[in-house]
């Protein structure tokens, strides 16, 4: 490739690898030629991209572009490239402009004129594709088992706490009591719907794209449905080749998964800092996720649960950053496209390292079940059990609700409960009913009374801890049967 150097200004684009320079005398200005690069990000698809590059080549055979032989030598290249990798690293400093251009310049490099024949019938456009595509199946199960890691810690403290009562909120106001192991199952519900997503997802995202060219199909004769075999595509080949080169909604949903996953940890974050404050004192974190104050020497910060909580708002906004980019694209490709990783890729680790940390804050989260307990009784958090039994003694709901609005009116002045307001209040107040107060109001009562599907009662409560622990030992065998 012969290039006209244009003076100290320009940058040699032919030495960092460009597919492309036949239409051009002049080299990119340096500041552009850094701008465009995307080396430091798309490197994480070498290995995807090599893994390619075998099964390309093997097409390409097929198609009568390698003889046997001469494909036996592309695969030794792409072998000792990828061996150099793993010993060494890839160089993500290198000149190249993107990881595509440095995989085909060090295959060159190894067996020469035949590796420039490698992307015949391709385009970068389908190539980075279906890296990504291969990247993100493998890297979206870290994401996977951390949100498994979550739930095994939430599932843990609802076994532990399937019958401790604490008080439940609606609008941050006292409710009505519930069970500390029926809070935590509420996040394990909502944490394992994410991951069904994420598992969704990867399902839709798995045909290869593979073949599809720039834009129009390849005119190659390759055999589609083995290359989508080969680099193990489930669903077979992508069905048009615009759409497979210019769609991104697959990293739209997956960055909307993180971002969801995120947001409820962000929930259960918030619920456990509000739970280690001196105004609730329901729970403390242990040394292995507190902080200490540069001044205040007395302090011990929730930050571990702070800081996933505040990181959910950047992953958050790598959706709609993705959103953004594919917004006004015209079909097919556009280099918009290359921003697609700088937006998910960090998204992702952030998301993993979210739930890693939320796993560990919740490990290293000690209820104090004595002080739950006490709270639960406090505050007329049965107020609604006591409106059941007017209920049962026959009084219409809509009334009883008026006759304990009144009734926990008269408790507050007189600064008791409601099962302690005093013998004759009771007896003006709630003439209806004549049974014992302190036993059909106590806080175990009115746990026991919600055995509904559902409901926090502590039987039922430690039922579905049993059902998740069960489930989740069944993903993890099925996950390490997967490994063997
Ligand atoms: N690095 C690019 C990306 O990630 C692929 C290159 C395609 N470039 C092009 N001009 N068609 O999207």
């Amino acid at each position: 490739m012969t290039r006209r150097r244009t003076g100290d200004a320009k940058v040699d684009t032919a030495k960092g690898g460009s597919m492309w320079g036949g239409r051009f005398a002049g080299g990119l200005d340096p500041f552009f030629a850094e701008f465009q690069k995307s080396l430091t990000v798309d490197h994480v698809l070498a290995f995807a991209d090599l893994e390619q590059n075998l099964v390309w080549s093997e097409a390409l055979a097929g198609a009568g572009v390698f003889t046997p032989d001469e494909l036996a030598s592309v695969h030794a290249a792409i072998d000792d490239v990828a061996e150099t990798w793993q010993a060494k690293g890839v160089p993500v400093q290198d000149p190249a402009e993107d990881v595509h251009s440095l995989v085909e310049r060090e295959i060159v490099a190894r067996c020469g004129e035949l590796g420039k024949r490698i992307h015949t019938g391709r385009s970068r456009n389908d190539q980075v594709a279906t890296d990504l595509r291969m990247w993100l199946r493998a890297r979206l199960g870290g994401v996977n088992d951390a949100i498994h890691a979550v739930c095994r810690a939430l599932v843990a403290k609802a076994t532990t706490h399937a019958a401790d009562p604490m008080p439940g909120y609606t609008h941050l106001q006292r409710a009505q009591p519930i069970t500390i192991g029926h809070h935590a199952l509420a996040h394990v519900e909502a944490l394992f719907r994410d991951r069904e997503r994420l598992l969704q997802a990867t399902e839709r995202m798995d045909e290869c794209p593979l073949g599809s060219g720039a834009l129009a199909g390849t005119t190659a004769r390759v055999d589609r449905d083995a290359i989508a075999a080969k680099l193990a595509f489930a669903s077979g080949p992508t069905r048009n080749s615009l759409d497979a080169t210019a769609a991104r909604d697959h990293l739209c949903e997956i960055a909307f998964v993180c971002a969801m996953t995120c947001t409820h940890l962000s929930r259960l974050a918030e619920d456990y800092v509000f739970f280690a404050s001196q105004e609730a004192r329901f729970l403390r974190f242990g040394d292995a996720v507190s902080t200490g104050s540069s001044l205040m020497p007395q302090k011990r910060n929730p930050d571990a649960m702070e800081l996933v909580r505040g990181k959910a708002a950047r992953v958050q906004g790598a959706l709609l950053a993705l959103l953004g980019t594919v917004k006004g694209l015209p079909m097919a490709y556009n280099r918009d496209l290359q921003t697609d990783k700088e937006t998910l890729i960090p998204a992702i680790a952030e998301t993993e390292a979210c739930l890693r940390v939320a796993a560990l804050a919740v490990q290293h989260a000690e209820f104090d079940t004595a002080h739950c307990a006490r709270e639960a009784e406090r505050g007329h958090l049965n107020a609604t059990d006591l409106a059941d039994l007017l209920v049962q003694a026959g009084v219409a709901f809509r009334d009883a609700h008026e006759i304990v609005g009144r009734a926990v009116n008269r408790a507050i002045e007189l600064g008791v409960e409601l099962q302690d307001l005093p013998a004759d209040e009771r007896r003006t107040l709630l003439p209806q009913i004549d049974v014992d107060l302190r036993q059909a109001l106590s806080a175990r009562t009115v746990l026991e009374r919600r055995s509904v599907i559902g409901g926090t009662a502590p039987r039922n409560v430690a039922a579905e801890a049993r059902r998740w622990n069960q489930l989740l030992a069944a993903f993890e065998r099925a996950a390490a049967t997967e490994i063997e």
